[in-house]
C-alpha cells in the first residue's frame, strides 16, 4: 500500500468528515484551522462520530488507533509539511478560497494535489492565477463523506490529467468512489440533481398539489428508497421490460410534456437514448431483465426490513 500523507484545511463539518475518511483508511492526516477553540470543537466531533461508527460496527479497528493518526495545528505550514494530498474545507466564499489557495501554493510540497471540497465555486474561479494551477481541482463530497462514498472530481481546463489520475488513485485508496465531472457545470452534478428535485418540489407545494410533508414521504417511502439501490437510469431500465429504449418509447413523451409545463423544451433525442442505453445496459443486460428486477426487489426487501427495525418503538 502506498504511504500517502494527507492535510485537511478547515476543521468544520466537512473537515471532520474527510479526516475520518483518511484516518480510517490507515493514513496520517494533519488538520489546520485558524483558531485553537475551533480545533477543540473538531476533536469533540471526531470523538463522538468515531464512537457512533464503532457502535454501529462500521470501523475495522479500535477508534483510538484511528484518532491517533489525526493531528491538529493552527500553523498551516505544519499541516502541509510532507502532504501528498490536501483537502481544502474552508468556507464557501470566493475571496477566502482564493486566499487559502494562494497560501497552499506557497507552502505545500510542489507536487501535492490541492483538492477543494467546494460545493459550487469552481477551480477556475479560485485557482486560475496560481503558477501551479495544474495540480488544483475540486473534490466535492456528499455529507458526511465517511458514510457517502461518492466524491465528484471536477477538474478545470488547466488541471493536468496526471493530477486527475492521481486523485482517482488516492480517493480509491481511502475507499471513496470518485466520479469524474467535466466542464465545471454550475453546482456540479450532486447538487444539480438535488436542485432539480427541490425546484419541482417547491413548485408542486406552491401550486397546492401536495403538502411539504407528503412530498418528503414520496421520496422516503418511494423514490429515495429505490434510488438507494438503483439510480434513475437503472430505475427506468428495470421499470419497463426492454430496458432504456422501451422506457423512453413508452414514457419519453409524457416526461417531455412535464418538462414543457415548467418551460423546458428538451426532448430526449434518439442519440441520447442510445448513449444512455449502451452505457447502462453494460451492467443491466436486457436478457437478464427478470433476474435484475428480482435483485432490485431483494435489496428493497432488505432495506425495508432494516428501516422497520430502525423505526420500531
Ligand atoms: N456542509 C455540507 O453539507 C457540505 C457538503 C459538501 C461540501 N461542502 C463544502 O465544504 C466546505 C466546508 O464546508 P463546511 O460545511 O465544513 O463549513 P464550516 O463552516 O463547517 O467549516 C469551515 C471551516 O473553515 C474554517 N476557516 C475559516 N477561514 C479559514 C481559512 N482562512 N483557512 C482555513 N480554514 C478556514 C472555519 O474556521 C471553519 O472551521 C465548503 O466549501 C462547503 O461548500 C459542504
Amino acid at each position: 500500500m502506498s504511504e500517502y500523507k494527507f492535510a485537511v484545511v478547515g476543521a468544520g463539518s466537512i473537515g471532520v468528515g474527510w479526516s475520518i475518511v483518511f484516518a480510517r483508511a490507515g493514513y496520517s492526516v494533519c488538520v489546520f484551522d485558524i483558531k485553537p477553540e475551533i480545533l477543540d470543537r473538531f476533536w469533540v466531533q471526531i470523538n463522538s462520530k468515531l464512537k457512533l461508527l464503532a457502535e454501529n460496527d462500521l470501523l475495522q479497528e479500535d477508534l483510538e488507533a484511528i484518532s491517533k493518526r489525526i493531528t491538529t495545528t493552527t500553523e498551516l505550514s505544519q499541516a502541509l509539511t510532507g502532504a501528498d494530498y490536501v483537502q481544502e474545507c474552508g468556507p464557501e466564499e470566493l475571496q477566502i478560497k482564493q486566499n487559502i489557495y494562494k497560501k497552499l501554493e506557497e507552502l505545500s510540497s510542489p507536487n501535492a494535489i490541492l483538492a477543494s471540497s467546494s460545493s459550487a465555486l469552481t477551480t477556475t474561479q479560485f485557482a486560475s492565477d496560481l503558477p501551479t494551477k495544474h495540480r488544483c481541482l475540486v473534490v466535492h463530497p456528499g455529507n458526511p463523506p465517511y458514510l457517502l462514498a461518492i466524491a465528484e472530481v471536477v477538474p478545470a481546463s488547466f488541471t493536468s490529467n496526471h493530477c486527475v489520475e492521481e486523485t482517482f488513485k488516492i480517493l480509491r485508496s481511502v475507499e471513496m468512489a470518485p466520479i469524474l465531472v467535466s466542464h465545471e457545470p454550475k453546482g456540479f452534478v450532486f447538487n444539480r440533481i438535488q436542485g432539480a428535485v427541490l425546484r419541482e418540489a417547491y413548485s408542486l407545494v406552491r401550486d397546492g398539489v401536495i403538502s411539504p410533508q407528503d412530498l418528503d414521504l414520496i421520496v422516503t417511502e418511494g423514490l429515495g428508497k429505490r434510488w438507494s439501490i438503483v439510480g434513475p437510469f437503472a430505475t427506468a431500465a428495470l421499470n419497463v421490460q426492454g430496458g432504456i429504449k422501451a422506457h423512453a418509447a413508452r414514457m419519453g413523451q409524457s416526461y417531455f410534456e412535464m418538462g414543457q409545463s415548467r418551460g423546458q423544451n428538451e426532448p430526449w433525442s434518439a442519440e441520447l437514448i442510445e448513449k444512455v442505453s449502451k452505457d447502462i445496459e453494460i451492467k443491466l443486460n436486457n436478457s437478464d431483465w427478470l433476474i435484475n428486477v428480482e435483485k432490485r426487489d431483494l435489496a428493497l426487501m432488505k432495506i425495508t426490513k432494516l428501516l422497520l427495525e430502525i423505526i420500531k418503538p
